[in-house]
């Protein structure tokens, strides 16, 4: 089944069970200082669970575009070795404001899942909060094996959107990948096996949490569910990894020819490429969404993905600007459901590589200072880069800290990032009093 026919019936399948099918919002989320980037479906309806706000509904769906770049949810070291990890993807979620609870919910994803995508549920598992009686018996009634239902704890179940905001226990579906339906083990699930995967996930929004992390009930019990799209698409597609979807393959399809190579040289730096894919999403859909690379706080973000995936790209051989081509794969994928992307084409091309422009100029030498620096750790027998040499390559060489530490990692480095930050809280305090006394100056002129 193709992503636009998987979107589709999604929608169809609970608008025809009472919910609004709604767009999705923008990545840059509307009057939520607490967020960095919409990083679920229930951000643009966090203060309808609250409360806050009032809906004239009070059941929704959506496909919504998704970042897990920074904070709680974040994905980005993941990306590249993982199979199934991205900084944007987006989110099948159906959401009920004090409708509904668990009985409905499990029963709509169960229907939808078995009846409707025709999954095998001798591949699924189901987990739930650990002292969660009551959904595990509506599993049960709903006809899953008990012994395909496990109890975990608060990390794996108990959903939170942030430090703060609506939260509350959740149950998971997920997905055996595995080619021996017999070599599957409880023990899987949750685990580093890449046969298991996780792809639903329900939460049952009860709680606020608030700064000090005390738990108050929302007006009403309420439900959040989250599919990742890119993951569904895996299973129904039948293939192993998100990246061989029809939502991604035409990305890295455009990067093997920019490189002019097959998939040997694929699978032999899939990381690389896999990276060059996902951060291409992420670029295009900010860009399309308003954020341009700066060094402010969700600029920050865009900046820190062009310069990696340029960095990336330097690694597999590119001299050039080459991201704008490839967000041009992204956008042709993307643009139907989309159109949005498709206003923007020009824009997203011309914001991507000037920034990459302004990064290579200096990539090449800071590279070079790079090795220079790792050389001499070896002279020195140590595995720590001094901060002060990592906060030299991001004020001389624009390199974002996350960058310096990719590159060490792969040779298994690190920075000493409390000394890199004491450089850079100097370096704040010397353009504060740089810039109160050229004011100063100002004012005697
Ligand atoms: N908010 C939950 C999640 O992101 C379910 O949508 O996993």
């Amino acid at each position: 089944m193709e992503s636009r026919d998987i979107r589709q019936t999604f929608l169809d399948f609970f608008d025809q069970r009472g919910h609004v099918p709604l767009s999705s919002s923008s990545l840059v989320p509307a009057n939520d200082p607490t967020l960095l980037f919409t990083n679920a479906g229930m951000a643009q309806f966090k203060d309808t669970f609250l409360g806050v706000e009032q809906r004239p509904y009070n059941r929704a769906c959506t496909i919504q575009k998704c970042l897990r770049v920074s904070g709680k949810h974040n994905d980005l070291q993941s990306v590249g070795p993982s199979p199934r990890h991205h900084t944007f993807f987006e989110m099948l979620g159906n959401f009920s404001f004090g409708s509904y609870f668990k009985r409905e919910t499990i029963r709509y994803a169960w229907e939808l899942l078995t009846q409707v995508f025709l999954l095998p549920v001798e591949r699924l598992w189901i987990t739930v909060y650990i002292d969660d009686d009551e959904a595990e018996r509506l599993w049960e009634e709903t006809g899953v094996e008990r012994r395909r239902i496990l109890r975990f704890g608060e990390k794996e179940n108990f959903w939170t959107m942030g430090d703060t905001g609506p939260c509350g226990p959740c149950s998971e579906i997920h997905y055996y990948l595995g080619s021996d339906v017999n070599a599957q083990r409880a023990e899987g699930i949750n685990g580093v096996d890449d046969d298991y995967m996780e792809i639903w996930n329900l939460v049952f929004v009860q709680y606020n949490r608030d700064e000090q992390g005390g738990l108050t009930p929302v007006p009403s019990p309420s439900v959040d569910t989250g599919m990742g799209l890119e993951r569904l698409a895996c299973v129904l597609q039948g293939v192993k990894t998100t990246y061989e979807t029809d939502l991604l393959r035409p990305v890295l399809q455009r990067v093997m020819e920019l490189v002019s190579k097959d998939g040997d040289h694929y699978r032999r730096y899939r990381a690389s490429y896999n990276t060059i894919a996902d951060h291409s999403r992420a670029i295009a859909f900010l860009i399309a969404d308003g954020v341009r690379p700066g060094n402010g706080w969700r600029d920050y973000v865009l900046r820190r993905i062009i310069r990696r995936a340029a960095y990336v790209g330097k690694t597999l051989g590119f001299e050039r600007p080459f991201l704008a081509s490839v967000a041009e794969a992204v956008i042709d994928t993307m643009e139907e459901w989309y159109p949005d992307l498709r206003i923007k084409r020009e824009i997203i091309s011309v914001v991507t590589t000037a920034e990459e422009e302004r990064f290579n100029r200096t990539l090449t030498t800071g590279l070079r200072f790079l090795e220079v620096a790792i050389n001499r750790m070896a002279q020195q027998n140590t595995a720590i880069l001094p901060g002060r040499e990592a906060f030299k390559l991001y004020d001389t060489y624009g390199f974002p800290l996350d960058l310096t530490q990719k590159i060490l990692a792969e040779r298994g480095l690190d920075v000493d990032v409390e000394e890199y930050e004491e450089g850079r809280r100097e370096q704040q305090e010397r353009s504060r009093i740089a810039t109160h006394s050229k004011r100063g100056r100002e004012k005697e002129d």
